[in-house]
């Protein structure tokens, strides 16, 4: 007699692996194992129901839906507008942030914001180009600037008009929306996928659109990108047209007026939630006004003129099983509290954050605690409360640790803005820290730098025990025959990865300085660095002290460098490592000198600041209108100065006594409009 527990125990751990490597592949774009080996596990599961009726009772068969095998490469083409994704807000806190902001930006009476309000529903968000009313191109987000050609598979889904016959449907317009499956559909295959995202993103990316077909997929149509022309003057207008049109919109779609309505409005929607036939997880607010959007634009990741606003998460009871130290990319130290695993919003949890070591002791977190957690979109679980009377007497106090993982001393900064000591101790060790490094590595591969793909985090914790990797160098010189020989390596995927690193070779200046990870050097800094030393060469050259000491005076004058900024900028080429870490690399790489993105604008090569406040606009937009026109904002007065705009409201008499001394063209805020022609 066969032990029938034993062989549905043995099916699903391999089913519960197929599902992680479903999942790895379609959601987190790397996967651990190449193609083979995934057919080779596929069929092994077929062959266990083949030989044992009672796991397709029990499963469903794997066969039925990730019949085909997977597409591995899409032709890549790029989006006619970028499709950025959102920012998200946790409560109407963070909504009245939003607000404040979009006020301050456009200098607006509060009354003029109107917001449009449309359920946030996650699946695959997906652009499709109309031609004169054809559907020409079908793309996936990909990185956002450049999609996956998945127009077939997207053709099967019956939501999507493939020709449209309306005299007001634009000449040329990216419609954007997103690809889901229903509750109802998805309980159907639902031991197959993790959840109806994955199931969504599952059957889009099949090599054979006939499986795409198979799975009832839906489409509800939110957005445009590039469009000829645009005929409407609001997004509550445009929603109005794309059900015209013929495209699914959301039926819970509406406009709201001030923070009440958002509040009351979220509310409704949020107990709503369960009740609905697919999975929503906030409600996206857009002002609707599209003048206001162009005019807000968008930082590097997120328009300015929408937010996700999220469901307040799920919470589940769990235990404390161990509390344990996590060492990031710039050495901070988190403690994580390992818990017992349990299902929080379909997903299985088993770590959860602490934070830091002020958090543990504000909560007296210790470990055997029983704990409430809740998980709030993508980011770790954390601990909301501790429930005490349940402690074991004998539970002991949690005792940060002095040292971290490596060994060395740990330590508080001083925080130059807050002028205080920051909660979170750091290992100040760098790559002489192999915790730090690891992380540092990663970041720098990551899709924002070097955008290795394949190269994930599981990858390079693996390249770094096997000693293959220790700096950034070693990536690209790696030897592939190594790789091969290990496990759940091919000659497919080391091909694939080949080739990635080899693109990745030719990266911009703005790129690479964001991907060496100097502390507080995020993109946007990034991209200033960029402008100001405009070569690698120029950049290298912050070695040399005397040379350095005076560009950080000049850098100070740049908008966004502050006094935390110089810094760190000093302290990372004071240590030579990162000095001889980033000539290694621009001698094996090709970093390409800074381009202007407006270098024909008005301003290009013009330095600006601007002094007290303007009437008609903030001094954000101000900002970024003369950035969108070639030129650079200075924070101070200097030589370098091409004009000072003075604004109505409180400017520094001192500012404009140095400019006129200096023989700064000083103009007023309507001139600087005629400079523009606005
Ligand atoms: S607007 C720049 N509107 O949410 C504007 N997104 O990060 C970005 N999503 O995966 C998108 N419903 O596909 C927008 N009504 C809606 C949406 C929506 C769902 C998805 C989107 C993306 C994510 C935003």
């Amino acid at each position: 007699m066969v032990d029938k527990n034993k062989i549905i125990k043995e099916y699903e751990i391999r089913l519960n692996k197929l599902k992680l490597y479903n999942d790895q592949y379609y959601n987190k774009d790397n996967s651990e194992i190449d193609d083979k080996e995934y057919d080779k596990l596929k069929k092994t599961l077929i062959n266990l129901e083949r030989k044992n009726n009672f796991l397709i009772k029990k499963f469903g068969s794997v066969e039925n839906i990730i019949g085909a095998p997977i597409q591995n490469k899409f032709k890549k083409i790029k989006h006619g507008k970028v499709m950025l994704s959102l920012s998200n807000a946790f409560d109407l806190k963070d909504m009245e942030d939003f607000l404040k902001k979009i006020q301050n930006f456009l200098n607006i009476d509060r009354s003029k914001i109107v917001l449009s309000a449309e359920p946030k529903i996650d699946g695959i968000s997906a652009s499709l180009t109309y031609k004169k009313g054809k559907l020409t191109q079908g793309l996936s987000r990909g990185d956002g600037i450049q999609g996956e050609d998945i127009l077939l598979n997207l053709k099967t889904i019956k939501d999507i008009p493939v020709s449209i016959n309306d005299k007001s449907f634009p000449e040329k317009i990216e419609i954007r929306g997103e690809v889901f499956i229903t509750k109802k559909d998805f309980a159907k295959i639902k031991t197959k996928f993790a959840n109806p995202r994955n199931a969504a993103g599952g059957s889009l990316r099949q090599k054979n659109p006939k499986e795409t077909a198979k799975i009832p997929l839906k489409y509800v149509a939110y957005g445009f990108g590039s469009i000829m022309p645009e005929t409407f003057s609001k997004q509550s207008f445009f929603l109005q047209k794309l059900k015209d049109w013929g495209f699914q919109t959301n039926e819970l779609n509406t406009v709201v007026k001030n923070l009440d309505e958002i509040d009351e409005h979220h509310g409704k929607v949020e107990n709503l939630r369960s009740s609905l036939n697919y999975d929503i997880d906030g409600i996206v607010y857009k002002v609707d006004d599209l003048n206001f959007q162009k005019r807000l634009g968008s930082t590097s990741s997120s328009p300015r003129w929408a937010t996700a606003y999220k469901f307040s998460s799920e919470k589940a009871f769990t235990t404390i099983k161990d509390i344990i130290i996590q060492v990031g990319r710039t050495g901070a130290i988190t403690p994580v509290a390992k818990v017992e695993p349990i299902t929080v919003g379909g997903v299985v949890v088993s770590n959860a954050s602490l934070h830091n070591e002020d958090e543990i002791n504000r909560k007296d977190i210790r470990v055997g605690d029983k704990i409430l957690i809740q998980r709030a979109g993508d980011v770790i679980p954390q601990v909301v409360s501790v429930d005490k009377l349940k402690r074991k007497k004998d539970a002991k106090k949690f005792i940060f640790p002095d040292k971290c993982l490596c060994g060395s001393k740990l330590h508080k900064e001083f925080n130059l803005t807050t002028k205080r000591k920051d909660a979170i101790k750091r290992c100040l060790m760098g790559y002489n820290c192999s915790y730090t490094a690891k992380e540092k590595l990663k970041h720098l591969v990551a899709k924002d730098g070097f955008n290795i793909e394949g190269l994930g985090k599981r990858v390079i914790d693996k390249f770094w025990d096997k000693n293959f990797i220790r700096l950034p160098a070693d990536i690209f010189n790696l030897d592939f025959k190594k790789i091969e020989e290990l496990e759940g390596w091919g000659s497919l995927s080391v091909e694939n990865l080949k080739s990635a690193i080899n693109k990745s070779k030719k990266i911009s200046l703005k790129k690479f300085i964001y991907s060496i990870g100097i502390r507080h050097i995020g993109m946007e800094n990034a991209k200033t660095l960029s402008g100001f030393f405009k070569s690698i060469r120029n950049f290298l050259k912050m070695k040399d002290e005397t040379y350095r000491k005076s560009s950080l005076i000049n850098l100070s004058e740049l908008d966004g460098i502050g006094s935390t900024q110089l810094k760190s900028i000093d302290n990372f080429f004071e240590e030579r490592l990162n000095y001889n870490i980033i000539k290694t690399l621009s001698d094996r790489l090709e970093i390409l000198d800074h381009k202007d993105e407006n270098k024909d604008g008005i301003f290009s090569n013009k330095n600006i600041m601007f002094t007290g406040g303007l009437e008609k606009i903030s001094r954000s937009e101000a900002k970024s209108i003369t950035e969108e026109n070639g030129g650079k904002v200075m924070g101070s007065v200097s030589k370098k100065l091409d004009y000072i705009v003075v604004g109505n409201s409180k400017p520094t008499k001192s500012k404009i006594e140095k400019a006129k001394a200096l023989q700064v063209k000083i103009i007023n805020e309507k001139e600087w409009y005629k400079l523009l022609n606005l």
